[in-house]
């Protein structure tokens, strides 16, 4: 049992909650809605860790750095805490959740790892954490203590209501993240987001619309539009495009954009709705993935490198100085020689704004993980630091 100095200082510190996020943009604005449903129950958000008594890591399963990273930092913080010192406090741990993208994809099996977890809660079930809490008590652990039954997970939710979108919680203080579309249904082959983020899922436009005036009255001015695959977005009648449109016509707000674009569902009409909408920033983050089109088959992208390239070209006709960026993923299963210098070529005529270079991680359930991962690790490096090194140049060329 605490002694009665901790019980005091229990009181205050008990409902910090500390957010840690990985990964993309989709996280980072779900990290600020589960702020802003606990804010709501009453609990604290804390940017300081050794100061929390919850501590969620909020996850990102996209390649398997990417889960590392998450293993060794809830491994550090379950056996240590925060440093107690520093929170003048008895030793306690604090309550550790797991969320996003890897509590869908290891589910209880995360228990077995990492046995410092209480809860974990997937995607589409992150409403669900305030009741969570709840049920586990906001009481810290101590050093070695069972908590079997205070173990938790919730991963079978198919989507999550609207309503949770509505709390105003934002890190940044004039701009937003507006989630339009969860999921994606693409299944690029290489890809984990639809088997832990679920198929595509559009949100009701109205309902959007709805969440960016409350952003703007809390005094923000600028959007981004968020979305797997933004351009696939089509529900009761209103398409990508006609979003855009009724975006763009809300009064005070001064600027939007949008990410990610997937090439099959980008068209000529779309650059004219960038052309002729007057706050849309001039900006298309549209991942090629690679410059083969024998590696293009190989991931299911769904279009060859010349439609590719003539995406390009009709976007620098029509959004006169428009800004490209790019994902790149080297060293797929059984690229060669040969495929990878037709990405590098791409990347050097098409010239983009900026490139993310990643080497190829296989990830459970997806296609491409039933082919040998045959590019040897080396060999994806030297892949990787050539692209960069070139894109470095473009990159420096075009800021200059
Ligand atoms: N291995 C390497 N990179 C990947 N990406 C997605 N899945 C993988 C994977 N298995 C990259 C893609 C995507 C970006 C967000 O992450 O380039 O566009
Ligand atoms: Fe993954 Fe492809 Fe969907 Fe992007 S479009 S989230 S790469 S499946």
């Amino acid at each position: 049992m605490p002694n009665q100095e901790s019980k005091k200082s229990y009181k205050f510190f008990a409902s910090k909650v500390f957010i840690r996020t990985f990964g993309c943009q989709m996280n980072t604005r779900d990290s600020e809605v589960i702020c802003g449903l606990l804010q709501k129950e009453g609990y604290n958000i804390t940017d300081e860790l050794e100061k929390a008594s919850i501590v969620i890591f909020n996850t990102c399963s996209v390649r398997q750095h990417a889960e590392d990273k998450v293993w060794s930092e809830i491994g550090r913080i379950a056996k240590t805490g925060s440093d107690p010192k520093k929170r003048g406090l008895t030793p306690f741990l604090p309550i550790i959740g797991v969320v996003g993208c890897m509590a869908q994809e290891h589910k209880e099996k995360i228990f077995a790892r990492a046995p410092g977890v209480d809860f974990v809660v997937g995607p589409a079930d992150i409403d669900k954490i305030p009741g969570i809490l709840k049920k586990i008590g906001t009481v810290p652990k101590k050093q070695g203590q069972s908590l079997l039954l205070r173990k938790i997970w919730e991963t079978d939710g198919d989507t999550r209501p609207d309503e949770i979108y509505h709390e105003g919680f934002y890190q940044e203080k004039d701009h937003a993240y507006v989630v339009i579309s969860e999921g994606c249904s693409n299944f690029c082959s290489y890809c984990v987001v639809p088997y832990v983020r679920g198929q595509l899922h559009n949100r009701n436009h109205e309902d959007i619309l709805k969440e960016i005036k409350e952003a703007i009255s809390s005094g923000k001015k600028k959007i981004t539009l968020l979305g797997q695959n933004v351009n696939a977005y089509n529900t009761d009648g209103v398409n990508f495009i006609k979003l855009i449109g009724l975006v763009g016509g809300i009064k005070g707000l001064d600027e939007f954009s949008f990410i990610t674009s997937h090439p099959r569902d980008t068209s000529i009409n779309l650059f004219k709705a960038m052309r002729d909408s007057e706050k849309l920033k001039k900006y298309l983050h549209m991942p090629v993935q690679s410059g083969s089109d024998r590696i293009l088959k190989l991931m299911s992208r769904g279009y060859e490198r010349n439609f590719y390239l003539d995406l390009v070209s009709n976007y620098r006709k029509i959004v006169k100085d428009g800004v490209l960026t790019t994902d790149i993923i080297v060293g797929f299963p059984s690229e060669t020689e040969k495929d990878f210098q037709d990405t590098y070529d791409l990347v050097k005529d098409v010239g983009f704004n900026a490139a993310y270079i990643f080497k190829y991680s296989p990830r459970p359930d997806t296609e491409a993980a039933k082919l040998a991962d045959d590019v040897p690790r080396a060999e994806k490096e030297k892949r990787h630091a050539l692209i960069l090194e070139l894109q470095k140049k473009i990159s420096k060329r075009k800021h200059d």
